[in-house]
C-alpha cells in the first residue's frame, strides 16, 4: 500500500507540473474517478457553499478539491500517507492532517459532513473507521462512502492490504458505528468518467511510468492497480456509493 498510496501518489506532482494544472483533478481522484459519483454523494450529504467537510483517507485530494471548486465547500483532509498529504498540498493547497481514520485528531461534531472514498476496503477495522466519521460529524450531518464491495464469496486474487466487504459485512460495520444507510447506488448506474477527464488521468499515469518504470515500487503499485482493475472489470468487486446518517438514539 505504501508504494501505491504514498510513493506513487507523491510522484503525481511532478507529472502534473509537466502536463499542466488541468491534469491535477483527474489525476488526484484515485478512488472514484468520476465527477458524477462525487456530485451524487455531494448532493446526498448536502455539500454546498461553506460546508465544513472531512475527507478521511483523502489520498492526493482530488475529490475534496472538486467540491471546493464546484460548490465552495471547506474541506479538511485526513490521510495516513505523508507523500499523499504533501501531494495534496502541492497540487491544491489543501488543508491536510496526517492521520489514521480510526483515530482522528478532531473534536466531536467538528464537521458538517464527512466522506471517505475508496478507503473502507483498505482498512481491516471498518467499524472503527466509520465510528470516527460519525463522531466527528455534527448530529444529523451526512456521511458519504464509496465502497468497493465483494460480490462473490471469495476472490481469485486478493490484492495486498485490501479487505473488500460483502454487502452484509458493510451493513454490519455501518450499524456497529452508529450509522444507518439512507440510500445506495452502484457506480455503474451513474454516467461514467468523461473522456477528457480520463485522457488527463491516463496522461499523468503515462508520465509517471516514463519517469519511474524501472523502479520496483512503481511495478508493485502497478501490479496492485491491475489486480483491482481486473476484479472490477469482471464484476467480482463492485463500486457502491452509500449515503449514511447517524442512527437515532433509542427512546
Ligand atoms: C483508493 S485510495 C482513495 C483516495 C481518495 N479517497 C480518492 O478517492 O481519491 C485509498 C486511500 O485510503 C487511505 N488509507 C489507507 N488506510 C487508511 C486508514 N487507516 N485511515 C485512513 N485512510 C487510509 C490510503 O492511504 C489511500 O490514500
Amino acid at each position: 500500500m505504501v508504494d501505491e498510496f504514498d510513493t506513487v501518489a507523491s510522484w503525481t506532482v511532478a507529472a502534473v507540473r509537466e502536463l499542466g494544472p488541468d491534469h491535477a483533478l483527474p489525476a488526484a481522484c484515485r478512488g472514484s474517478g468520476s465527477p458524477a459519483a462525487l456530485d451524487w454523494l455531494a448532493d446526498a450529504i448536502g455539500i454546498g457553499p461553506g460546508t465544513h467537510l472531512l475527507d478521511s483517507g483523502a489520498g492526493v485530494g482530488g475529490p475534496a478539491a472538486y467540491v471546493a471548486d464546484e460548490r465552495g465547500a471547506r474541506p479538511v483532509l485526513a490521510e495516513p500517507m505523508a507523500g499523499a498529504c504533501w501531494a495534496a498540498q502541492q497540487l491544491f493547497g489543501s488543508t491536510v492532517t496526517v492521520a489514521d481514520g480510526a483515530r482522528l485528531p478532531f473534536a466531536d461534531a467538528t464537521f458538517d459532513a464527512a466522506w471517505s472514498l475508496g478507503v473502507l476496503c483498505t482498512v481491516e477495522d471498518k467499524a472503527a473507521h466509520l465510528a470516527e466519521l460519525r463522531r466527528t460529524v455534527r448530529p444529523g450531518g451526512g456521511v458519504g462512502l464509496l465502497v468497493y464491495e465483494r460480490a462473490v464469496d471469495s476472490l481469485p486474487d486478493q490484492p495486498e492490504g485490501n479487505h473488500f466487504p460483502d454487502r452484509a459485512e458493510l451493513e454490519a460495520a455501518v450499524a456497529a458505528a452508529g450509522l444507518r444507510v439512507v440510500e445506495t447506488v452502484p457506480l455503474t448506474d451513474l454516467p461514467s468518467t468523461p473522456e477528457d477527464w480520463q485522457r488527463a488521468a491516463d496522461a499523468v499515469d503515462d508520465a509517471v511510468e516514463r519517469r519511474h518504470r524501472d523502479d520496483p515500487r512503481w511495478a508493485r503499485a502497478q501490479d496492485q492497480q491491475d489486480t483491482i482493475g481486473d476484479l472490477i472489470s469482471r464484476e467480482l468487486v463492485v463500486g457502491v456509493l452509500v449515503h449514511c446518517r447517524a442512527a437515532e438514539a433509542a427512546a
